[in-house]
This record gives C-alpha cells, structure tokens and sequence, in this order.
C-alpha cells in the first residue's frame, strides 16, 4: 500500500519518533511510504514525497519538535477537496495524522469525503479524551516539573511569590500532573476557578508560613490583567516587601526533551498503526487506553471524562478532596 504521513497542530515531544516508526515498521511489511511536509497546509499545497528505505536519519528519534514539519490550517475546512485531489494524484491509499483533536476533525472530514485514514493522538494538551495520554503529554510534564524546581530555587532564596503559567488551552491536564508531582502552594485550573479574592487570600497564607509562594496555572484560566491584579494586591499587601512574579513557560514545553514513555507510546502506536493497514482497518483512532492499545473506528470514540476533583484535593490540599 501507499502510506502517508503528516503531523497536523502545535507539535509535541515523540512525534518525530512516531513518524520515523511508521516508516520503520512500513518498511518492514513492503509498504510505500510518503511524507506529508507542513501538515494539512502541506497537503493543501502538495508537499507530498515519497521516502527512500534507506534513507531514514534515526538522529531525529528522540529529538522534539517534527522533522517534517507542523502547521494551523483553519482553511482546511473550507480547502479539504484540494486536499483531497492531491492525495488522490499521488495515489495515497491511506493517510496517517498524528496531532491533536483539531487533526482527529480533519481526519473525519477526509473519511467522509472517501479518503481512508488513521489518526495517532498527539499534543501536549493531552486535550484527546478517549486516550490515556497523547504523545507529547509526559515529556511536556517532565519539563514544566523540571523548570518549576528551578524556579523554587530562586523563588525561595528570595522570598518571592511565582505565578508559573503552563499550557493546556482547555485542558489543565499539565497543571494537575505538574501539581501532583511538584506540591506548589496553590494549582489554579479549568476545574478550580478561584475568586481572584480567594486566590490572594490562599497565596498570602502560604507566604507568611513559609516566606515565599509557588503557584501552578493553566493558561486562559485567569486573563492576564486578572493575573496581574492578584500580583499587585500581593505586593500591596506585604507593603512593598515582595515582588510577586509572572513565569509563562510557554514554548518549552513543545520542544521538552522526550522522555521514555513518550518513545515507547510513539513506537507502540506506530507498529499498531501499520498492523491496522494490514488488517484492512481504517477511519480509525489508535490509542492507549489503560495502557491498551485500541483502534476505535471515529463514530465509535467514547468520551473518557476524566474526574480530577480527588486529584486537585491532594494538591491544593483543600474540600475537593472530600
Ligand atoms: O499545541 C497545544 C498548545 O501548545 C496549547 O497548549 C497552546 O495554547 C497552543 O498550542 C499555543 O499554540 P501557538 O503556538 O500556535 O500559539
């Protein structure tokens, strides 16, 4: 068969290693293996090449980032028929996306539209509800909770207060497995909206008991300007003493190092992904699931709610553990 693969959305840490074992493991069952380069905007534009066997660069297997490139392309919605005729000159038989839950829409679209795909989750949201974790979630973790210790150092030897913003735009995932790990003072989430009055008066406890205050927050929870209100009344309140500060991390979590977990995932997804191809499975999600690899077919995804009020009991310490 004629194999495609693209990685669709922000990137995430394992998806190189993700793409360089679909070839891999493609390779080995006599497939024709071809990269889509940029994402949906790439195969709007006809960036499709065909892999040479013996051409695979193995550096890339435990580097983030996608050595074939990523993109938004919102215009897909509109633009999918191009898309489409492009997979259909190149004489695609299946297309394999790796991203997150706007990818896993594209990918229904394109098998509505007759185009049989395969989707792989990955992002470091771990936005995708039906899997355990998408690839990318665990290494991004492992980087806010190193660059959180870190931060602790400063924060401490200065009797400041950190307000350490991480990603996960409607997803908190990161925030609580960061928490659970770390024991900030307080871990703001989608789930756990305080009062900005609540949120003051908990830091301001914390930092007269122990002389210095960490907080966790996911990003888009509070607007910047009601973060900076908490920071400034802070400030207020110590008279002048302390500094509080704003930490985003951002970016670093796409481009973390990647850890174990996230190889094995990428590798185990990628080798079931080719096994799916094999078996005549496609328009289908490939997955963990209690550490289980599923392959759902799109209209058969169950969401998986995932209940984190114990969760953010033992981190904040607080009712929701009750
Ligand atoms: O890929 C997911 C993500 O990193 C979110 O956590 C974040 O909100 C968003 O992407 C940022 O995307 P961009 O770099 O396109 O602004």
């Amino acid at each position: 068969m004629r194999i495609a693969v693209l990685t669709s959305g922000g990137d995430a840490p394992g998806m190189n290693a993700c793409i360089l074992n679909l070839l891999h493991h493609g390779f080995m069952k006599y497939h024709e293996m071809f990269l889509v380069m940029r994402g949906l905007k790439g195969l709007y534009e006809n960036q499709i090449m065909q892999v040479d066997e013996n051409n695979l660069n193995w550096d890339y297997l435990n580097q983030a980032g996608s050595f074939i490139f990523s993109a938004r392309f919102p215009e897909f919605i509109n633009d999918y028929e191009v898309c489409i005729k492009n997979l259909q000159d190149s004489q695609i038989d299946v297309l394999v996306i790796i991203g997150g839950n706007g990818s896993l829409e594209a990918a229904k679209l394109l098998t509505n539209h007759g185009i049989k795909t395969l989707f792989i989750p990955a992002t470091i949201d771990n936005d995708v509800n039906f899997t355990d974790a998408t690839i990318g979630f665990q290494s991004s973790v492992q980087e806010v909770v190193n660059d959180f210790y870190k931060l602790k150092k400063s924060f401490e030897t200065h009797n400041n207060i950190c307000w350490v913003e991480v990603m996960g735009r409607h997803c908190s995932d990161i925030a609580i497995n960061t928490g659970l790990a770390v024991h900030p003072d307080l871990c703001l989430t989608h789930q756990n909206k305080l009062s900005l009055e609540e949120v003051v008066q908990q830091v301001w406890q914390k930092y007269q008991f122990q002389g210095y205050a960490m907080i966790i927050a996911s990003e888009y929870v509070y607007s910047y300007e009601e973060q900076l209100i908490v920071l400034s009344t802070l400030k207020k309140q110590s008279e002048n003493q302390v500094d509080p500060r704003r930490i985003v991390i951002g970016h670093l979590q796409r481009g973390a190092d990647v850890v174990a977990n996230d190889l094995i995932l990428a590798n185990r997804l990628a080798a079931s992904a080719i096994l799916a191809v094999d078996q005549g499975f496609f328009d289908a999600a490939i997955y963990t699931l209690n550490n289980e690899i599923k392959i759902t077919n799109y209209q058969d995804l169950t969401e998986h709610k995932r209940d984190y009020q114990a969760e953010l009991g033992i981190i904040n310490n607080n009712e929701w553990s009750k």
